[in-house]
């Protein structure tokens, strides 16, 4: 059992490692536009989305520990070390346990407390807001933040304006609570929800089923309004990123990279317009793995630092928006 006292204020909250992983299974633009009516055309010119790697005989689960290893090799800490495990999915395996315990249990982090949390794409930062709290509020080291997701079981694959979008996949990291002199880790953290815009983007759950209901529910997948989603989107977003930075009393022109949730290039585009930044700043990997809602900012996060654009000092924004609808965006010093 972990017990939280209030003694950490001052403390640095540094990520020190990541890891992701994403389903064998490619499938390109040119393969779904032989099962539904599109093109590599339509999509790319549209999204920027060319393949997306989907679920054969992965899950959410194993996905997510896969990517949960990695982040501790990276950071070069021991499962038992781990005090917080956060995990966030819309397309857990099952709805008991949670994901974040079945990482707990594969992982063998037998000292950590585990949950999950559920704010769609923004999922990742507010689980690393949550974790970050923890860390700063209490006796806690270490915390291992995990976005996973299979969409695939929940979009409708004969729903060309949907299934085209969306991807399988996992990313995680490792962050810890540190003192330090130097002004590095987290500085910042916004968040916010409008429950009153969720149905522009939803998916139903398990309907009602007992013995007192008569009409059972169909079956329920993703359903979107695109527009309204794109509209949203490319007015929350440089707000975010603004505000993040202000708080973390950074200008623009002082970060050197910009991770923004992967949704589709077109709104990436935009918020670098409306920011006055270069494209060059805004790194993307959707063309390789479409949406991946919980997934996509850790996803990217690591896959940037593969690239080795990030080292020591560097000065990251990490903002994603989503479903609910909710937004989230954060300054990191890596
Ligand atoms: N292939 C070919 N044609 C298609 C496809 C497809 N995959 N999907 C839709 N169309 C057709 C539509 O049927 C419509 O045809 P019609 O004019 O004959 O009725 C036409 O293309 C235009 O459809 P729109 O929905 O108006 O297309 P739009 O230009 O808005 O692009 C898109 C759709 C890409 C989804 C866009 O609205 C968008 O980028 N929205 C942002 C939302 C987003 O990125 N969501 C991702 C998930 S949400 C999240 O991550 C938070």
């Amino acid at each position: 059992m972990r017990v939280f006292d209030l003694f950490n204020i001052s403390m640095n909250i540094v990520m020190k490692g990541t890891g992701s992983a994403v389903p064998k299974r490619r499938v390109t633009n040119e393969e779904l536009g032989r099962m539904v009516d599109t093109s590599d055309e339509w999509i790319a010119s549209r999204t920027g989305i060319r393949a997306r790697h989907i679920a054969v005989e992965e899950t959410t689960t194993s996905l997510a520990v896969e990517a949960a290893e990695k982040a501790l090799d990276d950071a070069d800490v021991k499962a038992e070390e781990i005090d917080l495990i956060i995990a966030s999915t819309v397309t857990p395996d099952q709805f008991l346990p949670n994901l974040a315990c079945e990482v707990q249990a594969a992982i063998g982090a037998k000292n950590a407390a585990a949950f999950d949390v559920n704010a769609a794409c923004s999922g990742f930062l507010f689980a690393l807001n949550t974790a970050a709290m923890y860390l700063k509020g209490s006796g806690a080291k270490t915390a291992l933040i995990v976005g996973a997701e299979t969409l695939s079981k929940i979009v409708d694959w004969k729903d060309r304006s949907t299934c085209v979008l969306f991807g399988d996949g996992a990313g995680a990291a490792v962050i810890r609570a540190e003192e330090l002199d130097v002004c590095s880790g987290i500085l910042s953290m916004v968040q916010g929800s409008d429950g009153t815009r969720g149905g522009a983007l939803k998916c139903g759950g398990r309907p009602l089923n007992n013995p007192f209901v008569t009409q059972q529910a169909a079956q329920a997948y993703v359903s979107m309004d695109g527009q309204e989603v794109y509209r949203f989107a490319v007015r929350t977003v440089p707000k975010v990123i603004r505000q993040a930075a202000d708080e973390a009393g950074m200008s623009l022109d002082e970060i050197d990279l910009f991770l923004l949730h992967q949704a589709n290039v077109r709104i990436i585009e935009a918020a670098a317009k409306q920011l006055s930044q270069p494209m060059e700043k805004f790194p993307v990997n959707l063309p390789e793995y479409g949406n991946l809602s919980a997934a996509s900012v850790p996803v990217l996060l690591d896959y940037v630092r593969k690239q080795g654009r990030i080292q020591s000092g560097s000065r990251l924004v990490l903002a994603g928006f989503g479903a609910g609808m909710t937004w989230s965006g954060a300054v990191v010093v890596w």
